[in-house]
């Protein structure tokens, strides 16, 4: 039984054909993936609408599940239409509107040299209620670090998928900025450019224009980003996916992180801790404010997760009864 209160539980999950009670949990010590991040995950968000919680963008999540997995040599023991009925199940089995769903796709016990090779692949798949990713003042803009480490580079591992193991930089970065008084971590790549953050991307607002950057940068090239340049541009912003430079960042109008789990939220401060031998210099961006152009797509994303924008109804699944 697992007793720690600290996690919103919800009521059940899926594993290995069946829900199971949240507190139940009965995995084995030499289960693989504990011992060298040998899984692989999604970030999803379900939301309320006027007709049932709806899923935004399943069949995207789905197909980076897929990916993810063959990243990681590993065969999915079901079909993404399979994993889209067991998603849609969890947020009703729990009773659900808006909700975060974590499937996760793991090697399990067999045997523990690296090569997994009597190991079965299991799937879990949780949904519970994660309200602020960054907290609730999060929403007024947050505080942000470079960290020293460069982000692993996208010729080291394929960035569109999503790694267990390869989080664990994300993890420490994410304490470290936190240790530090920060909100939040943003890397730098190997070329001394703007990467991402631990689990978001980087937008910068420069006038009319709104720029984000891509794989060959070292960033996963999020659904959350994919959905606020379509949204921008809809908006009648110009948008560009390039390069950010640190000294774009620094002199941009607006900055904000997105992703499933943050949604977007504004940057405001970042400050340089690149150089672990230097100073860290502290930048404001803009106003230091959150900016009308973040403001306005926090409004669009929200309309349209909610199921309040017809032209967005194309990225909702609703879940049904
Ligand atoms: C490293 C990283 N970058 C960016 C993102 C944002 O991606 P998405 O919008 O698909 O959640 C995530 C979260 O999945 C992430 O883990």
């Amino acid at each position: 039984m697992f007793v720690n209160t600290n996690f919103p539980k919800a009521r059940r999950y899926w594993h290995n054909g069946a829900f199971h009670d949240w507190s139940e949990g009965g995995l084995h010590p030499a289960m693989h993936a504990l011992h060298y991040g040998s899984c692989i995950f999604e970030g999803i968000r379900a939301y309320g609408t006027a007709k049932g919680p709806a899923v935004f963008r399943l069949p995207e999540h789905n197909d980076r599940f897929l990916l993810s997995a063959d990243a990681a040599r590993m065969a999915c023991p079901h079909t993404k239409d399979q994993i889209a009925d067991l998603i849609k199940r969890t947020v009703r089995e729990n009773g659900l509107d808006s909700c975060y769903i974590r499937p996760l796709l793991f090697y399990s016990y067999g045997n523990l040299g690296l090569v997994p090779k009597a190991c079965p692949v299991e799937l879990f798949i949780c949904a519970w209620e994660w309200g602020a990713y960054l907290g609730e003042n999060a929403a007024r803009g947050v505080n942000t670090l470079i960290v020293p480490e460069r982000r692993i580079h996208h010729t080291q591992f394929n960035m569109s998928a999503k790694l267990g193991g390869v989080y664990v930089q994300s993890m420490i970065a994410g304490l470290d900025a936190r240790r530090g008084g920060f909100d939040e971590a943003v890397f730098l790549n190997m070329e001394g450019r703007v990467a991402e953050g631990p689990g978001q991307n980087v937008f910068i607002v420069k006038g009319r224009k709104l720029v984000t950057n891509g794989r060959t940068e070292s960033a996963l090239e999020g659904i959350t980003r994919t959905s606020i340049l379509e949204l921008g541009r809809d908006l009648g912003y110009e948008t560009e996916v390039g390069p950010i430079a640190k000294e774009d960042l620094f002199g941009a109008d607006e900055a904000f992180y997105c992703g499933t789990a943050v949604e977007i939220i504004p940057i405001v401060t970042v400050t340089d801790g690149s150089d672990p031998a230097g100073p860290r210099t502290k930048r404001v961006i803009g106003s230091g404010k959150p900016g009308p152009v973040v403001q306005g797509l926090i409004q669009a994303f929200q309309d349209a997760v909610h199921g309040r924008a017809p032209r967005y109804e194309k990225w909702l699944t609703h879940v049904g009864k």
